[in-house]
């Protein structure tokens, strides 16, 4: 009788660009202030790419990290998913791009487009397509250079959001790996964060592009509600399936880095206090970056040894979609 496949995470790495843009920097740009956006954020600093630095460069960085943490090469990958909704192009994806830049076999290789939830959505698609043995050992890709669609004179928007990539090998474990998932989208709620023209619906004209259409928009406070009770419920779900009812069976939850009260309040939702440190934070050093902020987060919570192999992390994110997603993983 065959066994289902237990699929883990093998390997990680990230990549953040070198430049800061401080809370200091926007007092200059915008009316605003460093303690408005630590109090209402808790976001103090942000990584911007260079101009020539596009979201395949990144993806590629933190690719060869995880690789190289894998012991692995391009060639022995079989599958390739990169999340991002800040691509280098419409088309060919940068999934495409990182195939032939990491020298892959030809292999199935796209992009997930879920906004702040599309790491664990591509996980999630990865860890399916190893348990199906379509792929042995697949990447995954988080990338985000976000500050090509932020607004720099809107001071709703423009200090929430970063750069940077994350990236993870996939493969077939002994022990632990991906326990359960929940992905959810709301459609309903799609313009409450939208970039609104550029695409079929509204394509680049003159006219967009002096209605700075060509930006992200968001209604801050209605996302804000909606995200709390959709993550709380989401990490609950992934931990209810497995008859997990209580924080203590977790050592670490990753929330998506969005607002630091909004991870206080998913938190309290789960029965936690973010001073316990069984809630990892990075917010404060790099903002939003949507997708990448959780795969950046789970590789720097290795990194730093809030999480070894055996222990239990609970991943939530939420974003633009609206899209939800959570994983819980056993580290192999
Ligand atoms: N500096 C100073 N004042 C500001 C700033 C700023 N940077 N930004 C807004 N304000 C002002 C507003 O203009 C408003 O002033 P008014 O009362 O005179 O009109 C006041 O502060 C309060 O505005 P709110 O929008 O109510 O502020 P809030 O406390 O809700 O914080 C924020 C705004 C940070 C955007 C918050 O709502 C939030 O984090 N929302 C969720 C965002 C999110 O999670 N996005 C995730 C998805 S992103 C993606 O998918 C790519």
């Amino acid at each position: 009788m065959s066994q289902t496949k237990r699929v883990g995470i093998i390997g990680l790495g990230k990549y953040l660009p070198e430049k800061v843009l401080t809370n200091k920097d926007f007092e200059k740009m915008v009316e605003t202030s460093d303690q408005w956006i630590t109090e209402r954020t808790g976001i103090k600093e942000r990584r911007i790419a260079r101009p020539d630095e596009a979201t395949s460069d990144m993806a590629l960085a933190a690719a060869k990290q995880a690789l190289a943490a894998a012991q692995l090469t391009g060639a022995d990958i079989d599958l390739i998913v990169v999340a991002t909704i800040s691509p280098d192009t419409y088309f060919p994806s940068n999934a495409c791009r990182l195939q032939g830049a990491l020298g892959c076999r030809s292999i199935p290789a796209f992009d997930v487009s879920a906004a702040c939830s599309g790491y664990i959505y591509a996980l999630t698609v990865a860890e399916n397509f190893i348990k199906a043995g379509t792929a042995k050992r697949a990447l995954v890709v988080a990338v985000e250079k976000l500050s090509m669609v932020t607004d720099y004179t809107d001071r709703n928007t423009c200090v929430l959001f970063g750069d940077g990539a994350g990236a993870a090998v996939l493969s077939t474990v002994e022990t632990g790996g991906i326990l359960s998932s929940y992905l959810g989208t709301d459609g309903k709620q799609c313009e409450l964060i939208t970039l609104p023209a550029g695409g079929s619906r509204r394509p680049a004209t003159h006219e967009t592009i002096d209605q700075r259409l060509h930006y992200l928009k968001m209604n801050g406070a209605e996302v804000f509600k909606v995200a709390v009770k959709t993550m709380a419920d989401a990490a609950l779900e992934v931990m209810n399936t497995l008859g997990v009812h209580s924080p203590d069976e977790v050592s670490l939850i990753i929330p998506h880095q969005a607002n630091i009260r909004i991870i206080n309040a998913v938190a309290k939702r789960m029965g936690v206090s973010l001073t316990e440190g069984k809630v990892f934070l990075n917010i404060d050093k790099y903002g939003n970056m949507s997708a990448a902020s959780t795969a950046v987060a789970l590789c720097e919570a290795v990194e730093q040894g809030r999480v070894k192999k055996g222990d239990r992390v609970v991943m939530v994110a939420f974003g633009s979609g609206l899209t939800v997603g959570a994983l819980f993983i056993e580290l192999s």
